[in-house]
């Protein structure tokens, strides 16, 4: 392991752009498809492995959603979150804001209480074995319609308390944030926060929707805002967070080539990038990988890598007292590395 390699790896960071269903490993997929009974159209891993090339998002929302047909139980929940949570504790992750999508399941079958309460159970055994904290972020499926968002924000209703906010993603094109804006006002009033995908392959004018209309606390990915001067001025001038996916964009084909990666414009813009994983078993890492990724491909160094770990704790939806600790111990790791 190179110096900066082990410098990544240790950096105290948060990750707060991840669908815990993007984190289903082919083995998991082919482990979870034999105890429930469920058949899958791949004969082995690597074939798995081999179908995920993508053109762009909706390709790969084909594979995500059928891949998640293999989660059926509680315990299927609880065991795909705890392999992230082991995942991400390797890679330094002290905080996790997760996303779980409630209709991918809901609409096949599955109770909202089995997805939640398996997510809850790995969330409490993550802070127990690795003392990480982590938060829910129930996030809607924006190619089903808004009546279909609000049927869910009801379902939520017994574990509102255990969930921190709502969020939007899936096919962005075609569906924006303004088909949303009513249900995302309903989910405030409850006192939950509000994030939102926009710009990852939809216009600027969608991230102006989700400041605008659905008054996101943050943007998840944003990169499409840097074609609009003023938009990103505005996002600077507010300190939006970014939660930003370089290995993702790469497969989704935002960017071409990593080396094309703006992360360090963004940071040369004054933006608030955070480095995060999405989905990480189909876009071939997690979030160490990530930043690796960046910094090879851009040249970052420790002061870059520095700051946009302490933009995942600024920018986290934790109480102030519990970000002013972890920008503290952050602060002491930097000290000594
Ligand atoms: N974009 C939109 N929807 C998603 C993504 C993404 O990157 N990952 C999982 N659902
Ligand atoms: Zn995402």
């Amino acid at each position: 392991m190179t110096d900066l390699d082990a410098f990544i790896t240790g950096l105290p960071k948060a990750e707060l752009h991840l669908h815990i269903e993007g984190s289903l490993e082919p083995e998991q997929m082919f482990a979870f498809a034999r105890r429930n009974g469920v058949s899958i159209p791949y004969a082995s891993v690597e074939e798995v492995r081999a179908a995920y090339a993508f053109s762009n998002l909706q390709d790969f929302l084909d594979i995500y959603y059928a891949g998640a047909d293999v989660l059926r139980t509680r315990a299927d929940f609880h065991d795909l979150a705890m392999a992230y949570f082991d995942r991400a504790a390797g890679d330094g992750v002290v905080h996790a804001e997760i996303m779980f999508d409630p209709q991918t399941h809901t609409d096949r079958g599955i109770p909202f209480e089995e997805v939640i309460e398996g997510l809850l159970s790995a969330i409490a055994l993550a802070q127990e074995t690795h003392g990480m904290t982590s938060l829910l972020i129930l996030s809607f499926l924006r190619h089903l319609s808004e009546e279909a968002a609000f049927e869910t924000l009801a379902q939520a209703e017994p574990w509102l308390d255990r969930i921190a906010a709502v969020g939007l993603d899936s096919s962005e094109m075609g569906h924006p944030p303004e088909k949303f804006r009513r249900v995302f006002a309903a989910a405030a009033d409850k006192g939950l926060r509000l994030v939102a995908h926009a710009g990852e392959e939809g216009p600027p004018d969608y991230v102006y929707q989700a400041l605008d209309l659905l008054r996101v606390d943050r943007i998840d990915h944003g990169n499409r805002s840097l074609e609009d001067a003023a938009l990103t001025k505005r996002l600077a001038d507010e300190d939006m967070t970014l939660t930003v996916c370089p290995l993702s964009n790469l497969k989704l084909c935002v960017i071409d080539r990593i080396e094309d990666h703006p992360i360090d414009r963004m940071l040369a813009l004054g933006l608030k990038p955070t480095v995060n994983s999405d989905d990480p078993a189909y876009f071939g890492g997690y979030v160490a990988d990530n930043y690796r990724a960046i910094a090879a491909a851009r040249g970052l160094d420790k002061a870059a890598l520095a700051q946009l770990a302490r933009n995942s704790f600024t920018g986290s939806f934790l109480p102030a007292d519990a970000v002013a600790a972890h920008v503290a111990r952050l602060d002491e790791w930097l000290a000594a590395h």
